[in-house]
């Protein structure tokens, strides 16, 4: 596992900027003149004070107040903007202005880009507040969840009842199971949600996909819209009008579905309809992907499975998408895959007394820990870190 002290400090508190460009344009979409007060609930450098500032919104606005962990950031955002007596920088962990504030003060629109951070990078106290905030809302919390959900389930709480919030997130939460919570939850406390993504990363260094994600309350009918842009550039001609909603049910489901259109689920269901056709699922198993934690060392060629005498143990794999030509995939395919030395077999190792094993299959487990195999973040939360869940 990687500790603490291996990390840099960018990374120990999720400081990637939002590009100005991306502020700009965020804040384009979600700020009209009749806001009484704006949160920005870990500022950095203020990037989105700048957005306001630059498209003459600030000064009319009677209560800017934005918090940061990071005590030069505070300052120098501070400094900025030292002759506006309507804005207020506060250095704390917003975890505990949440905490204090919450209840006694609510907010027109709430804009930022949260810290993305593990939950083993955060503080015991950040641990414990994070796990009642969500569980206050009637969230699970576990390990796997990091901080910006904890920061946008906060925020949403704080938003007066016409609120905006606008919040760089990762893309991930159209549909990983960690955020399942989180989707019911934002779809129970908004009235409408946007999405917008992009093609291109928008964070090159980091390889992070992002998405922008627009929530607002309010008593209308519920809905929810993704929109697919290329790149920071089609910004410009983004028209939000022109793209309608669609129902946004209560639902843990992904949100991947809403990619596809109102009219072409029409399509979709005519096919479905029609009995020429047979259902995918009819003829085959569909699956998301299996985190093994350490493909190298669950992912086996021939050699090793000889080696190891592991083949009671293994099943066949498509390991890599290159591993698989064409619509068709048969044993023949499968068969040409192991002679030409690939890794196409899965290692997973029976749920059975540890001392029942075969001594290979011991003995390749010991070179895994003797190799630190186990030591990734996914193998290490696993009560025996050797057997691959939901294969
Ligand atoms: C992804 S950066 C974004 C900064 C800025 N909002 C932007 O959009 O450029 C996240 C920021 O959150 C700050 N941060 C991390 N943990 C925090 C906490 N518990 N409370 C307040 N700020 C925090 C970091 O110092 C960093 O400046």
């Amino acid at each position: 596992m990687r500790l603490k002290k291996d990390s840099s400090e960018q990374k120990l508190r999720g400081a990637y900027y939002t590009p100005l460009q991306l502020a700009n344009a965020m804040v384009s979409l979600v700020a009209s003149q009749n806001i009484a007060n704006v949160l920005e609930p870990s500022c950095g450098d203020g990037v989105f004070l700048d957005s306001l500032a630059s498209l003459n919104l600030l000064d009319g606005i009677p209560d800017v107040t934005a918090v940061e962990i990071e005590d030069d950031e505070a300052e120098k955002v501070r400094n900025n903007y030292r002759d506006k007596k309507n804005v207020h920088v506060l250095n704390e962990d917003f975890l505990d202005f949440y905490q204090r504030v919450y209840g006694k003060q609510t907010y027109d629109l709430i804009l930022g880009n949260p810290p993305y951070i593990r939950y083993q990078y955060l503080t015991e106290e950040q641990r414990e507040i994070q796990s009642s905030i969500l569980t206050s809302h009637g969230m699970k919390s576990n390990k796997l969840i990091n901080a910006w959900v904890a920061f946008l389930v906060a925020c949403v709480q704080l938003l007066s009842e016409n609120g905006k919030i606008a919040f760089v997130i990762p893309a991930e939460i159209l549909q990983v199971v960690y955020a399942e919570d989180l989707r019911l939850f934002l779809s129970n406390q908004l009235s409408k949600i946007t999405l917008l993504t992009f093609e291109q990363l928008v964070f090159p260094d980091i390889e992070q996909e992002i998405l922008v994600f627009i929530g607002e309350k309010g008593k209308e009918e519920k809905g929810i819209r993704i929109i697919e842009l290329s790149n920071l550039e089609d910004f410009k001609k983004l028209d939000l009008n022109s793209n309608g909603f669609q129902k946004l049910k209560h639902v843990k489901e992904k949100w991947t579905k809403y990619f596809v259109s109102a009219e072409e689920i029409k399509v979709i269901q005519s096919i479905r309809d029609d009995k020429r056709f047979s259902k995918f699922s009819d003829l085959a198993l569909i699956n998301v992907g299996i985190t093994t934690g350490n493909n190298t060392y669950f992912s086996v060629d021939k050699q090793t499975t000889d080696k190891y005498e592991l083949s009671s143990v293994t099943l066949p794999l498509i390991g890599r998408s290159s591993h698989a030509h064409g619509i068709y995939f048969t044993d023949k395919d499968w068969q040409e895959n192991i002679q030409s030395d690939k890794r196409a077999m899965l290692i997973s190792f029976p749920d059975t007394p540890y001392e029942e094993y075969p001594d290979k299959h011991k003995e390749y487990i010991e070179l895994g820990e003797k190799n630190e195999e186990n030591k990734g973040y996914k193998c290490s939360i696993r009560d025996r870190w050797y057997i691959v869940p939901s294969v």
